[in-house]
């Protein structure tokens, strides 16, 4: 019963408690997550095609579960399960190399992970090519824009997997992806990324390492000389036939920390 007096809610205008109280719950239905276990759901990560052996006997396989331990020095690792054959193979030379893997290489990438070097010669299965390494006697593949040579120095079984820790020996790139201050660009290589079962292609590149807080002023200056390198005149045909054509004596270079040059 209401008196005469009495402040009545009018219930067809929104009251601010019932806006909050809707928002927070949309907000929390849109935001739900589920807690699985545990599971190994990082992504993207790199297919990385696996060389080992010799230039003579070489052997391929595809590991996605590798990356960078530390920068300096520059150490890294693949988990391999001890039923591989490359497991076998590097714990005998101690030495293997991790390719990075492109859209190009995707076929490649996949037959490397479902055959056995056991059974096939998988270099010449997936029509890639062993090439010798400056610092390890394990071939490197050639269509690959960057392979890093790697020299165990840890083996550590965890349970499913061997970890095999690493020193990065020496790193070879295509030279096709130095720019003209001969920094490395990848823009252009067509990087291939994996997600949980599933390949991509990686898509185009939105910024830069620390591009989120980089003055105004620092960003003119960095368009401008974009804008000039790209007006400056091409390197003729025939540097880039015979540099793309002399892959393995490509500069090597150090890439900075987290990939800055
Ligand atoms: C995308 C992808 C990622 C893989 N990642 C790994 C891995 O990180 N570690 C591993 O032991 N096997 C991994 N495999 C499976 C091996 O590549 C596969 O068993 C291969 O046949 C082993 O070759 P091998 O016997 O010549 O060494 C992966 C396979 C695919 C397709």
């Amino acid at each position: 019963m209401f008196n005469v007096g009495d402040e009545v809610q009018d219930l067809t205008k929104p009251n601010l408690m019932c806006i909050l109280d809707l928002f927070f719950n949309i907000t929390e239905y849109v935001m739900a997550k589920v807690t699985w276990k545990s599971g190994t759901m990082l992504a993207p990560l790199p297919p990385a095609l696996i060389s080992c052996g010799t230039t003579d006997k070489p052997n391929v396989m595809t590991a996605a579960w590798t990356g960078i331990v530390c920068t300096e020095p520059t150490l890294t690792y693949v988990s391999i399960r001890p039923s591989r054959y490359s497991n076998q193979l590097i714990r005998e030379t101690k030495e293997f190399v991790i390719n990075v893997p492109t859209v190009k290489l995707a076929k490649a990438v996949d037959l490397c992970g479902v055959k056995s070097g056991r059974q096939v010669d998988k270099f010449t299965l997936a029509k890639i090519t062993p090439a010798p390494c400056d610092k390890v006697s394990a071939p490197q593949v050639l269509e690959a824009p960057i392979s890093l040579e790697c020299r165990v120095k840890e083996i550590k079984s965890y349970g499913t997997h061997d970890m095999f820790l690493a020193e990065v020996v020496a790193v070879d790139i295509d030279d096709t992806y130095l720019n003209e201050a001969q920094a490395l660009d990848l823009s252009k290589a067509g990087l291939l990324a994996y997600a949980h079962g599933f390949y991509y292609a990686l898509g185009k590149q939105i910024g830069k390492f620390g591009w989120s807080v980089e003055k105004k002023s620092t960003k003119r200056k960095r368009a401008a000389r974009l804008q000039a390198a790209k007006a400056a005149p091409k390197r003729s045909t025939e540097t880039a036939v015979r540099k793309s054509n002399n892959k393995s004596a490509a500069k090597r270079r150090k890439a900075g920390e987290y990939g800055r040059k």
